[in-house]
C-alpha cells in the first residue's frame, strides 16, 4: 500500500480544551494531500458537537467523526468536577468499544465515506489506553499532549525532584522557595510554580495517589512513537530541547489554532451578542475575563474578582459558565450580581464566548485568565497582555512563564483578592512595556507558524512521519 493511503485516528479527551486543539490538528492533517482523518468523540459529545462537526466535514471531505460510549448514563451532568469519573469510565467501559471500533477500521472502508484502513492513531496523552490498545492491535500510536511543554518537563522531572529532596514539599514550607531539578528552569521556578498536583502529599506515600496517576499517564504517553506538543520554539524552545532526549521523537507544531482553519468546536452555546457589545467599546478599553472550561470558584472568590474589576473601572466582558460556582453555593444569580455592582453599560456577562474572536477584537485591552494552555496560546498569538489566576495542574507553571519569562502579563498566583485584581488589571491595561512584550512575542509566534517557521516545518515532518507509518 502506498503512502497516499494514510488514515489517522485522532482520539481527544472528552473535554473542551482538548477537543478544540485536536480538531485543529485533525483539520490540518486532513488538508495534507492523501491523508484521511477520523476524529473519535464520545457519543455524548458528538451529539453536542453535531453542528460544528457537520460544518467541518463539509469543508474537509477527508475528515469525519465517529464516536464511542463513555459508559456514563445519559442524564449524567458530566460537569467540570466529574473529570476523573469521566476519564475512568471512558478507560473502562469505553475501552472495549474503542478496541472493537479500531479493529473494524483496520479493514476495508468501515465507518463509511470510502476511507482507507486506519494506519496510525494520535491519542490524547491522558488517554494512554487509546495508545496501548492501538499498539496491541498493531497500529502505531503517537501521543498528543495538549498542555505546555514546561508542564510536561516538570512531570518528567519528578524522580529528580524527589532525589534532590525538593519533593515532597516540607509541611508548612515556604512556597516562594526556588526549586532545583527541573532543567533550564532553576533561575525562576519556585515551589508554587510547579503544577498544583505537586502540592498533594499522602500521609503514608511519598507520592500522592492522584499525582501518581498523572505521573503514570506521563510515563505511558512518553513511550509512544512520538509526542506531539501544541507549542512553539519562541515560547518554549529551551524546554523542548530538554524534552527531546527523553522521548522517542517530539513534534512542536503549535499554536495549532493559528495554523488550522477549523472553527472552534464548543460544547457550550457561544453567545455571539458580546461581539456587538465589543464593537461599541473604545480601542483597548475592555478587560476580557474567562477562567476556561474546568475552573470552579467559590462565591467568595467571585465576589473578590467582581469587586476588583469594578474598582479598576474598565468595562469588562466576563464568561460565567453555568457551572462555574461550586455546586453547594450555586444559587446566586451571578448576572444580577454583576449588573448591580458594575452597572448595565459597564459589564457584559456571557455563559460562553467566541473567545478567539474576542481576543482578536480591537476593544480588548487585557485578558484575566486562568492560564489554561489554550487560553495562554490564544492570548500570545493576539499579543494581548494577561493577568493570570492559575487554578490547577499545568496552569501554575504556565502563569510563571507569562509573568517571569515572557513578561507578557502578571501572575496573581495563589491570591484571590479584590485589591490585587484591581492593581494587576490596571497595570496590564496601562503598561506600555507589557503590551510591547506581548506584541513582540506574538510576532515571533506568528513567524513560527508561518512559512518556513519552526512549527510549520515540524508539522510537515509530522505529516511525513504519519505517511511513513502508512507504508
Ligand atoms: C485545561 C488546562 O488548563 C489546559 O492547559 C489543558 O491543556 C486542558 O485542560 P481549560 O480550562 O479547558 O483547560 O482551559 P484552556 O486550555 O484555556 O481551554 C479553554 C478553551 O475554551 C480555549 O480554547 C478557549 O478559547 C475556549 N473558550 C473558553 C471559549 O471558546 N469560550 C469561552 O467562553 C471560554
Amino acid at each position: 500500500m502506498g503512502a497516499a493511503a494514510a488514515h489517522v485516528l485522532v482520539f481527544p479527551m472528552p473535554m473542551q480544551g482538548h477537543i478544540n486543539v485536536m480538531l485543529h490538528l485533525a483539520a490540518t492533517l486532513a488538508a495534507a494531500a492523501g491523508v484521511h482523518v477520523t476524529i473519535l468523540h464520545t457519543d455524548h459529545n458528538l451529539r453536542r458537537l453535531r453542528n460544528a462537526a457537520a460544518a467541518t466535514t463539509a469543508d474537509s471531505p477527508r475528515l469525519r467523526f465517529l464516536s464511542v460510549p463513555d459508559g456514563l448514563p445519559d442524564d449524567h451532568p458530566r460537569s467540570a468536577s466529574d473529570i476523573l469519573e469521566i476519564v475512568d469510565s471512558l478507560g473502562t467501559a469505553g475501552r472495549a468499544a474503542y478496541r472493537a471500533l479500531l479493529g473494524s477500521l483496520l479493514v476495508g472502508s468501515a465507518g463509511g465515506g470510502g476511507f482507507p484502513p486506519v494506519t496510525s492513531v494520535v491519542g490524547d496523552a491522558l488517554l494512554t489506553f487509546a495508545i496501548d490498545v492501538a499498539e496491541e492491535l498493531g497500529v502505531p500510536a503517537l501521543a498528543f499532549r495538549t498542555a505546555s511543554a514546561s508542564s510536561l518537563l516538570a512531570y518528567l522531572s519528578v524522580p529528580r525532584l524527589f532525589e534532590l529532596g525538593e519533593l515532597p514539599f516540607p509541611p508548612g514550607g515556604d512556597l516562594d522557595e526556588p526549586v532545583r531539578g527541573v532543567p533550564g528552569m532553576e533561575g525562576f521556578l519556585r515551589r508554587r510554580d510547579l503544577p498544583s498536583t505537586f502540592r498533594r502529599q499522602g500521609d503514608d506515600h511519598d507520592v500522592h495517589p492522584k499525582l501518581q496517576i498523572l505521573l503514570d499517564l506521563t510515563t505511558g504517553s512518553c513511550k509512544a512513537r512520538a509526542v506531539i506538543l501544541n507549542t512553539a520554539v519562541s515560547l518554549e524552545g529551551p524546554v523542548l530541547a530538554h524534552i527531546a532526549p527523553r522521548v522517542r521523537d517530539v513534534f512542536a507544531i503549535g499554536p495549532l489554532h493559528a495554523i488550522s482553519p477549523a472553527p472552534a468546536a464548543s460544547l457550550w452555546r457561544e453567545d455571539d451578542g458580546c461581539m456587538a457589545w465589543l464593537d461599541g467599546q473604545a480601542d483597548r478599553s475592555v478587560v476580557y475575563v474567562s477562567l476556561g472550561s474546568l475552573t470552579v470558584i467559590s462565591l467568595e472568590q467571585f465576589t473578590e474578582f467582581l469587586s476588583g474589576l469594578v474598582a479598576a473601572g474598565y468595562p469588562f466582558l466576563w464568561v460565567l459558565r453555568p457551572d462555574i460556582i461550586v455546586a453547594s453555593q450555586s444559587t446566586t444569580n451571578l448576572q444580577e450580581a454583576v449588573t448591580a455592582a458594575a452597572g448595565d453599560s459597564k459589564a457584559r456577562v456571557v455563559g460562553w464566548a467566541p473567545q478567539r474572536d474576542v481576543l482578536r477584537h480591537r476593544a480588548v485591552g487585557c485578558f484575566l485568565t486562568h492560564a489554561g494552555w489554550n487560553s495562554t496560546l490564544e492570548a500570545a498569538v493576539e499579543g494581548v497582555p494577561t493577568v493570570c489566576w492559575p487554578f490547577f495542574v499545568d496552569q501554575q507553571i504556565n502563569s510563571r512563564f507569562v509573568g517571569a519569562v515572557w513578561r507578557t502579563g502578571l501572575d496573581m498566583k495563589d491570591v484571590c483578592d479584590a485589591a490585587v485584581v484591581e492593581r494587576m488589571v490596571t497595570e496590564a491595561m496601562e503598561s506600555g512595556e507589557i503590551r510591547e512584550k506581548a506584541q513582540a512575542l506574538a510576532e515571533k509566534v506568528r513567524q513560527d507558524v508561518g512559512d518556513g517557521g519552526s512549527s510549520a516545518t515540524e508539522l510537515k515532518r509530522l505529516v511525513g512521519f504519519l505517511r511513513e507509518l502508512a507504508t
